[in-house]
């Protein structure tokens, strides 16, 4: 979602920040601009597009070292020019990009505004303009800024650029990411250590309702009250070798071939020095005390949460729910006594479970958060963590994540059952060790998926995913890669439902992708596949060494069975991964997509 950078030092700022805009492409966008100033005022450049499309747009005659630049996910206005980021003030004293959505711009422009003339359908134009609204009457570019922030509702992460103060960029942020990162004779800031790395790996975290004031030569922050605070900063602990593409024609392909070194990145990560799996005292107190355990997420996470239920159900026997977050919130179900959230984010940033966060914190509720990204919202206000180690996920469509948080449910799932005294009955670190291996013969199992892909889903409008018990969730997943990158409408549906109404959209030749990997019910399962092929269905059975038949389209080598979403999702994510390739998708950026959804 919505991308900020800034810098302020002695290079060429346009390049600095174009450049920082490219690190952050992955977040998902629709148009891009940055703005620049130098002795004779500010410029910006603004497209809608990529940033390829930006860098057309730049006049790289204008020589500047302080800037600000934005990627835009468009909410209130079309992905266009006009609404592209930055924005200015109507006589052009004040610049502004920002991140988030204002709540209630439309009184602010009732009340404030109303002699204003707009130039764009944005939330964020009212910020910029209430700015040169107070400067106008009088206050200083402070506090013009802060007085306009504490009239501000809604999300944001803000930079501004004053025409007529060199050298300073005012930065703020409420509930949305930014980060100023600090060097020698310069300083920076980004939504995302990222976009900056190649400068620096110092970064100083915000929090919110605080301005910062960012100088060539210095970073002051304060509350909106005026308050001076001191913060450390913390090193990023990135590589940069982990978010480059390399050899790879694309992140998701890159990222989908890292999967077996996650698992066992992850075993070892949660292993204490005999080997024997761990996780924090804390941790396990809170979960073995809850009488009921609510996992939140949202997208390919909430997929992994209905498979964290069957784990953590079935090696500990607590009770577990999982709720998509931007419902549970708004349509809160009665609970227990003494219930522990479990938000599981890749980015960790996502404002739909934040927003649950927030609340369940309010009723004082315990929370723990799996994430990616150690230092992120949900991490750092939640009451404990629990990190992925999957390294950076860059490609919109989540995968490593995706194993990773299953690899995560079912150590936390298994550690969790032992201090209760309960026998899982298998090995687990052995277990994920066999995964690891059948994960790595999947990802090599490239040209065969390639082939499915053609086969199945060439020209295909809608796909079907069947599965039952983890089948089903792992079909869930299935469906949303494809759709998300290949924009082929498919869905995902549990085996025996079929024939109570979806049965109905079965065509010649419509592609039913079946998964059977559960001995308990494969019957069923090749029952289903049997009523849809006799009503003219395409069916594309993947099974596990074991249950294959004749005609199946792949085998999965052998593994433990609750353990088997993290082998046959890959085949999903290279079917879908090639089926994008075919129909020439931008597979890292699809269309309308974000990353890290930063807005309810
Ligand atoms: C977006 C992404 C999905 C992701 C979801 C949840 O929609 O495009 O890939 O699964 O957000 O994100 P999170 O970071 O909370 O796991």
């Amino acid at each position: 979602m919505c991308g900020i950078v800034g810098y302020i030092g002695e290079q060429d700022a346009k390049e600095v920040l174009l450049k920082g805009l490219e690190r952050l492409e992955y977040r998902g966008y629709d148009s891009a601009g940055i703005a620049v100033r130098n002795d004779e005022g500010v410029t910006v450049f603004k497209e809608k597009g990529r940033i390829a499309d930006l860098r057309g747009a730049v006049d790289y005659a204008v020589e500047a070292s302080t800037g600000i630049g934005h990627t835009r996910w468009a909410t209130h206005g079309k992905p266009n020019k006009v609404n592209a980021h930055p924005h200015q003030s109507t006589a052009e004293r004040f610049t502004l990009v920002h991140n988030g959505v204002i709540e209630n711009y439309h009184h602010i422009q009732r009340d404030y505004l109303a002699d204003v003339e707009m130039q764009s359908d944005t939330d964020t134009e009212i910020i910029v303009q209430l700015i040169a609204k107070f400067a106008g009457e009088g206050m200083t570019t402070k506090e013009a800024f802060c007085k306009s922030l504490t009239l501000l509702e809604g999300s944001y992460a803000i930079a501004l650029l004053d025409a007529e103060e060199a050298e300073t960029i005012y930065v703020a942020k409420n509930k949305s990411p930014l980060l100023v990162g600090l060097g020698e004779r310069f300083n920076v800031i980004a939504s995302d250590a990222m976009a900056m790395l190649q400068l620096t790996d110092q970064f100083v975290e915000l929090m919110d309702k605080e301005i910062v004031i960012v100088r060539k030569d210095g970073v002051e922050i304060e509350t909106l009250a005026g308050e001076g605070m001191r913060r450390e900063p913390f090193t990023a602990e990135i590589d940069m070798s982990d978010i480059e593409k390399g050899t790879y024609p694309h992140y998701m392909l890159k990222e989908i071939d890292e999967q077996p070194a996650v698992v066992r990145k992850i075993v070892q990560a949660y292993q204490d020095d005999n080997d024997q799996l761990t996780i924090d005292p804390a941790i396990l107190d809170a979960l073995n005390s809850a009488d009921r355990l609510h996992i939140i997420a949202a997208g390919t996470s909430y997929h992994a949460g209905l498979i964290g239920k069957e784990y953590l159900e079935k090696m500990t026997g607590i009770p577990v729910e999982v709720h998509i977050s931007s419902e549970f919130g708004y349509n809160m179900p009665l609970l227990s006594e003494k219930p522990l959230f479990i938000f599981i984010s890749q980015s960790g940033e996502t404002a739909d479970s934040r927003q649950v966060l927030v609340k369940i914190k309010e009723l004082g509720h315990a929370s723990l958060t799996i994430t990616n990204v150690g230092g992120s919202t949900l991490s750092r206000e939640a009451d404990h963590t629990l990190l992925l180690h999957a390294g950076p996920e860059i490609a919109v469509a989540s995968t490593k994540a995706y194993t990773a948080q299953l690899a995560v449910l079912a150590i936390l799932a298994g550690v969790a059952a032992k201090a209760r005294g309960k026998d899982i009955g298998f090995d687990l670190v052995q277990e994920l060790g066999i995964v690891a291996n059948a994960i790595q013969s999947q990802v090599d199992a490239k040209e065969e998926m390639e082939a499915i892909a053609h086969q199945y889903l060439a020209t295909t409008r809608n796909c079907f995913f069947i599965g039952r018990v983890f089948d089903y969730f792992v079909g869930l997943e299935g469906a949303l890669k494809l759709k998300e990158i290949s924009y082929i409408q498919a869905e995902g549906f549990a085996g025996g439902e079929l024939k109570h109404g979806t049965i109905a959209l079965i065509e010649e030749g419509t592609p039913v992708i079946a998964l059977a990997t559960q001995e308990a019910v494969n019957l069923n399962i090749r029952g289903n596949v049997k009523e849809v092929a006799a009503r003219g269905a395409n069916p594309c059975i993947i099974s596990m060494e074991g249950l294959q038949e004749q005609g199946d389209a792949h085998v999965l080598p052998k593994v433990n069975e609750m353990l088997s979403p993290l082998v046959s999702v890959i085949p999903m994510q290279l079917i879908s991964y090639y089926a994008a390739l075919h129909r020439d998708c931008d597979v890292d950026k699809p269309r309308n997509l974000a990353k890290s959804v930063t807005v309810e």
